[in-house]
């Protein structure tokens, strides 16, 4: 029970790492704030949460609106009184094009939900958390908040851009109690891979040194510790979880 009496907010929660993170967290004993635009696959989770006995809350938020991020973390407060812990994990992969080409809306839509996102997220949880006196704050980046990828260049530029804002907010917090850092998994088995070429997916795998693409249950593992007191040390940083991408 590694987050008893702990309570958790996670963006993006109804689907791949945002649920497996869920139901890992609630397994540990983390009581739960989800938020997520797909209310029926979130209400769906919160039920199979609430079948196992933990205690869980659905939201229905749109991370690219300030005022959602603002609703959620007044909601929190009210339900359980507090905020330890917030998962900024909600995504979307954007078209594929080159920059030259990029559709100027697409570019837009991408940085107000992946990188805006993760901003209006930390503006109200972070003054929750000061109440508190302590709080870890886990971003999920990407390897793309590292390096670049053809043809993605809006998520590729937001990914970079949660990595900075994640170590900018790290200064200003931890010595205020505030735990702040970002993970970079690779490419992983969940939903938002549907888009991609089928060919360009199957080519993936041989660039991770693994063999195989990642399971959202190992990144989730990742966030527990990072979420956890067992990390108390740890701030500032970019942890990628990629199966060995970013060593070649
Ligand atoms: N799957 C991968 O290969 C991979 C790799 C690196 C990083 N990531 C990142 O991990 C995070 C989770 O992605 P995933 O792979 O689990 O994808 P997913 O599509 O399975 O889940 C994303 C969830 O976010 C929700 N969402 C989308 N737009 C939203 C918005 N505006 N407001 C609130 N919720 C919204 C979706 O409804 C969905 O439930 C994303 O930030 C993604 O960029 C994923």
């Amino acid at each position: 029970m590694e987050l008893k009496g702990k309570v958790a907010l996670i963006t993006g929660a109804a689907s791949g790492i945002g649920e497996s993170t869920a139901l890992l967290f609630a397994g540990e004993g983390a009581r739960l704030f989800l938020t997520d635009i797909d209310t029926e696959k979130g209400e769906e989770l919160t039920r199979k949460i609430e079948q196992k006995g933990g205690e869980v809350v659905f939201f229905k938020a749109d991370t690219s609106k300030s005022e959602d991020s603002e609703r959620s973390v007044a909601e929190t407060l009210k339900r359980f009184g507090k905020l330890d812990i917030a998962i900024n994990n909600a995504g979307i992969g954007g078209s594929q094009h080159p920059v030259g080409e990029y559709p100027v809306a697409d570019w837009d839509k991408v940085i107000a939900v992946n990188l805006s996102g993760v901003f209006y997220g930390m503006r109200y949880q972070i003054p929750a958390m000061l109440n508190n006196g302590n709080g870890s704050i886990i971003n999920v980046a990407s390897i793309l908040g590292s390096v670049g990828f053809a043809n993605s260049a809006a998520y590729v530029a937001a990914k970079h851009g949660v990595v900075g804002l994640s170590k900018s907010a790290a200064l200003e917090y931890s010595a205020k109690g505030i735990r702040v850092n970002s993970v970079g998994p690779a490419f992983i088995k969940t939903p938002l891979l549907k888009d991609l070429d089928k060919d360009l997916l199957s080519q993936l795998v041989n660039v991770h040194p693994i063999g195989r693409l990642g399971e959202p249950q190992e990144v989730a593992e990742l966030l527990l510790w990072l979420a956890s007191d067992r990390a108390t040390f740890v701030t500032g940083s970019y942890y990628p979880i990629d199966g060995g991408y970013l060593a070649q």
